[in-house]
Order: structure tokens, then C-alpha cells, then sequence
């Protein structure tokens, strides 16, 4: 019998740290049920007591999950954990997750507080939570850089007061493969409790080892990992679950676990992350790239073309791609639309909704004639986003000639107002961005500019990420139009509704600070 590897999805919790990746309730609930889909076992939605925002994202979600456990983040603090414990109230399953720091730096600088100290606050917390649900983890936050002696006292206090799953964070990406493993190892044999919890892994990505980290920790008895779709994540990013969970698929031959994930809703869920928090997918990424199952060169080529497994370790169909084939055009009535977006796990929250989401379709369909899964999520996305935005736009005109300077005529609605300037630039999108400043003034940079076609063809939608920073808050926008100016524009004003957006400027967890 193989033992069953748990798949733990932070995405909206450790996803959403990363800069600019803030989501709204809806987003959330949009990509929680996509990751239920996927069939992870726990989704964390996020950190109660962080906000407002937060608690309702995560009560919202906990509210419609029904297959995954819903689990929220609480540090060591008797507040924390009963604001987890009331967003969660209305779960199917819930899991309350608290931490606290183990590492004697964290401890003396960050806690202060001794070694004695932190072990009882962690029992306090952990036997607290349990008063509100018998699925309790304790994570002994910047384990990978902990004493082990002092992580084998705190973890088996824990288990002692009730935690049955024990994450081992390596919270600053500076452990190796072998050492981690190792560590994983020694807590299991040296803890006498620890048959009596699941051990966890939580690895972020700052030397480019999340992944490996993780694997190796699985290797020696790990049987939970946490990671997040498309490696999102604080800093460098978090373990990448397709790649853990394709990882220990393909190699069945090294693992002595499995897990039991529909893996072909992987790239569905990549692109719906990816479209929503303005974090695109580089083209080399493992399973989800772009390139990640194209063949360039003849010799590959021939070679596939005669044996797929001569440089094919994974079947691309087996994690989505090929799945996605022209699936609506212009002729496509309302119902088709309805029924595809189901079909997709969408499902939009009124009559109103779909209509205006039909709307743009239809306007879509005009400019491009075959609309595929991708078109219509980032469509979803555009339409859902625009719904409740203070600056939309009305009209765009760009100038762009050979020995001429380009430049923008636009108008804005802002805030029921419509006001018309015109700006030049040194190209198309700049002169766009400057007329859109001069109107809005807010005085933000430009931190990153992409563009990615969403489907093939040069009739596809540019799918266009912006990332602004004004005074230190970091927001993405996203933008989707066949016309990339356009959707350069939309990107700009979606994220600078966001800064306009209070829930949206705070980053989780220092808003709890
Ligand atoms: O990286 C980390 O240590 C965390 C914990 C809260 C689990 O995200
Ligand atoms: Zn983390």
C-alpha cells in the first residue's frame, strides 16, 4: 500500500504575499473552486485576523468549498486563532493553522522571547485552536534554520496539546535537498509522538530549491506539502504544486506515496492564477510554460514523432494542454456561453454578470473567430474586474507613424466624471500610460510591463501585466484585448483601481502586524 502524499495549496494565503498579487473575495472564491476541482486536499485561504478583506475572503470560501479542507492562518495568539476559527465556522471540513517562530534569530530579534517562552505560547495556541476543531497544525515558522534539538521539544509539546499535522517551514529558502531531507528524518525518529502527526513541508524558493527541498522531505517521510500554483508566493516564490505533483507522478519508481489529483485541471489552474493576481507564466516553467512540452529542434522532433517517449517524460494532455480546442465562435448563443463557462468552473453571480460577460464575448467574436478556453477566462476575469472600478475607459485613439512622435487621445470615466486628454510618447503604450497619468496623477512607477499572447495566431489577445507602486503599496493590473495598446491600457487602469481598492493595499501579514 502507498500512503496517500497530502497536497496542501497556499496560493491564496503565501500566493497572495507576494507583491502585487492581492485578490478580492471573488478571485479567491474563483480560484479556490478551481483548486477543488484540482482535488487538493487543503486550500488555505488566507489570515483571518489580518483585515477585514481577508476574513471574509476566507469566510466566503470556507462557505462554498465542499470537497477541500478550508484551512486559515493564525499566528500564536489567542485573537488570531478565534478570528480563524469564526471565518471557518461555516466549512465543511476546517483546519485552523498557527505558527510561531523556532529559529534563534526569529526568537531573540523578532519575538523576543526565550526558548521557554515560545514553546508555552505555542501549547497555549495549539490547545486553543483544538477547543474549536479537532484538525490542528502547528508550523515552527524558519524551521530550516532552527536548533533541532530545540524544534524536537516545541514539536513534540505540540503534538502533545493536540497539533496532528507539523509543518516544517524552511521560511527563508536556505536549506539543501540532502540536509532538508535529513531533517525531516531526524524530527521523525528522534520525537517519540511523531506517529501521532502527519509531518509537513513549506518551502520557499530564494536559492531555486523549493521543489527539490520538498521531494526530498516527501522522500523521507513528509506525507504533506505545501505549495502553490505556478511557484507564486513571498519573495522567490513558494514550491510550485505542479511540479511536486507531477514530480512524484512521473517518478512513482523513487516515492513510496502518491496523490490523488485530477492533474489534468493543472494548466487550468495555472492560467486562471496567472490571469488574476497579473503574474505571468514564463514560457520555460515546468508543466505550464508555454515551451514546456514544445519540441524545437528536428532532432527531438523526429524523435517524438516516432516514439513519444524518447524525450516526452509526462503525457502534456495528462496536465491539461491539448484540452483547450476552439470552443466558441461568433455564432455561439448565450446558453453555449453559459454552459462552456460551467464546463470551465465558472460561474458567474447574476443574470446581470453574464449578460455583460456575453456582451464582450460577442465583441470579442467580431475580432477574433475561434474563442478558446484561455480567451474566455481572461474575458471572465476583464468583465468581473471592471464590474466595480472608480477610472474605466471610454474611448482610445493612438498616433503611431514612422518619424513621427506617437501619441494617445483617450477618455476616461473617473469616478462618473469623463474627462479627455491627449499625450505623446515614446512609443504607443507610453504615450497611453502619460495620458492616463495626466488625468489620474497618481504619481505611481511602473515596476513591470508584459505582454503574452493568449492563444496562438495574430489574431490572439494580448494579455497585457502591469505592476505600479505608489509610495511603497505594490499592485499588478492585468489587461486582455486583441489590440495591445488597448489592453496595455486596461492593465494601467485596473491597477490603479486596485490602489483605489483600501482591502486590496495591505499585504496580509504585515497588516497584522
Ligand atoms: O514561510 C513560512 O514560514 C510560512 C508560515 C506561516 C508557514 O508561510
Ligand atoms: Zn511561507
Amino acid at each position: 500500500m502507498t500512503d496517500k502524499l497530502i497536497i496542501f495549496d497556499t496560493t491564496l494565503r503565501d500566493g497572495e504575499q507576494s507583491p502585487g498579487a492581492s485578490m478580492t473575495k471573488d478571485e479567491k472564491i474563483r480560484i479556490a473552486k478551481a483548486l477543488e476541482k484540482l482535488g487538493v486536499d487543503v486550500i488555505e485561504a488566507g489570515f483571518p485576523v489580518a483585515s477585514q478583506g481577508d476574513f471574509e475572503a476566507v469566510q466566503a470560501v470556507a462557505n462554498t468549498i465542499k470537497e477541500s479542507t478550508v484551512c486559515g492562518l493564525a499566528r500564536a495568539l489567542d485573537k488570531d486563532i478565534d478570528r480563524a476559527a469564526e471565518a471557518l465556522k461555516g466549512a465543511n471540513s476546517s483546519r485552523i493553522h498557527t505558527f510561531i517562530a523556532t529559529s534563534a534569530i526569529h526568537m531573540e530579534h523578532k519575538l523576543r522571547m526565550s526558548p521557554q517562552q515560545v514553546v508555552e505560547q505555542a501549547v497555549k495556541a495549539v490547545k486553543r485552536a483544538r477547543q474549536y476543531t479537532d484538525n490542528v497544525e502547528f508550523s515552527a515558522e524558519d524551521a530550516g534554520r532552527s536548533d533541532i534539538d530545540f524544534l524536537c521539544r516545541i514539536i513534540e509539546a505540540a503534538i502533545d496539546a493536540g497539533a496532528n499535522t507539523i509543518n516544517i517551514p524552511d521560511t527563508v529558502g536556505y536549506t539543501l535537498p540532502n540536509h532538508f531531507g535529513q531533517l525531516i528524518y531526524k524530527l521523525r525518529e528522534r520525537i517519540p509522538n511523531s506517529d501521532k502527526a502527519i509531518f509537513s513541508v513549506h518551502c520557499h524558493n530564494d536559492l531555486g530549491l523549493a521543489v527539490a527541498n520538498s521531494l526530498s522531505a516527501v522522500m523521507n517521510g513528509a506525507r504533506q506539502v505545501e505549495c502553490t500554483i505556478n511557484g507564486l508566493g513571498e519573495r522567490a516564490g513558494n514550491a510550485a504544486l505542479e511540479e511536486i505533483v507531477m514530480g512524484v507522478g512521473t517518478r512513482k519508481d523513487a516515492f513510496d506515496c502518491e496523490t490523488d489529483l485530477n492533474t489534468t485541471e493543472i494548466l487550468n489552474c495555472s492560467r486562471l492564477v496567472s490571469n488574476i493576481t497579473g503574474f505571468p507564466v514564463q514560457p520555460n516553467k515546468a508543466i505550464v510554460g508555454a515551451n514546456a512540452f514544445a519540441h524545437e529542434s528536428g532532432i527531438h522532433q523526429d524523435g517524438v514523432l516516432k516514439h513519444r517517449e524518447t524525450y516526452e517524460i509526462m503525457r502534456a494532455e495528462d496536465v491539461g494542454w491539448g484540452a483547450n480546442k476552439m470552443v466558441l465562435g461568433k455564432h455561439s448563443g448565450r446558453n453555449a456561453f453559459r454552459t462552456h463557462l460551467e464546463g470551465l468552473g465558472i460561474e458567474l453571480n447574476s443574470e446581470e454578470e453574464l449578460n455583460r460577460a456575453f456582451r464582450r464575448f460577442k465583441d470579442l467574436a467580431d475580432k477574433k473567430h475561434e474563442i478558446y478556453d484561455e480567451d474566455l477566462q481572461a474575458l471572465v476575469t476583464d468583465t468581473l474586474a471592471t464590474e466595480s472600478e472608480q477610472i474605466k475607459l471610454v474611448a482610445l485613439k493612438v498616433c503611431s507613424e514612422i518619424g513621427e512622435k506617437p501619441h494617445a487621445h483617450i477618455t476616461l470615466n473617473v469616478k462618473g466624471v469623463e474627462k479627455t486628454v491627449a499625450s505623446e510618447g515614446s512609443g504607443p503604450v507610453d504615450a497611453t500610460f502619460k495620458a492616463i497619468e495626466t488625468l489620474v496623477k497618481s504619481d505611481c512607477n511602473l515596476l513591470l510591463y508584459s505582454v503574452n499572447n493568449i492563444t496562438d495566431g495574430s489574431d490572439a489577445q494580448g494579455d497585457v501585466s502591469v505592476r505600479l507602486d505608489q509610495n511603497g503599496y505594490v499592485v499588478n493590473g492585468q489587461g486582455a484585448d486583441t489590440d495591445i495598446v488597448i489592453a496595455s491600457a486596461k492593465a494601467y487602469l485596473n491597477a490603479l483601481n486596485k490602489l483605489l481598492t483600501p482591502a486590496l493595499r495591505k499585504h496580509p501579514q504585515t497588516a497584522a502586524i
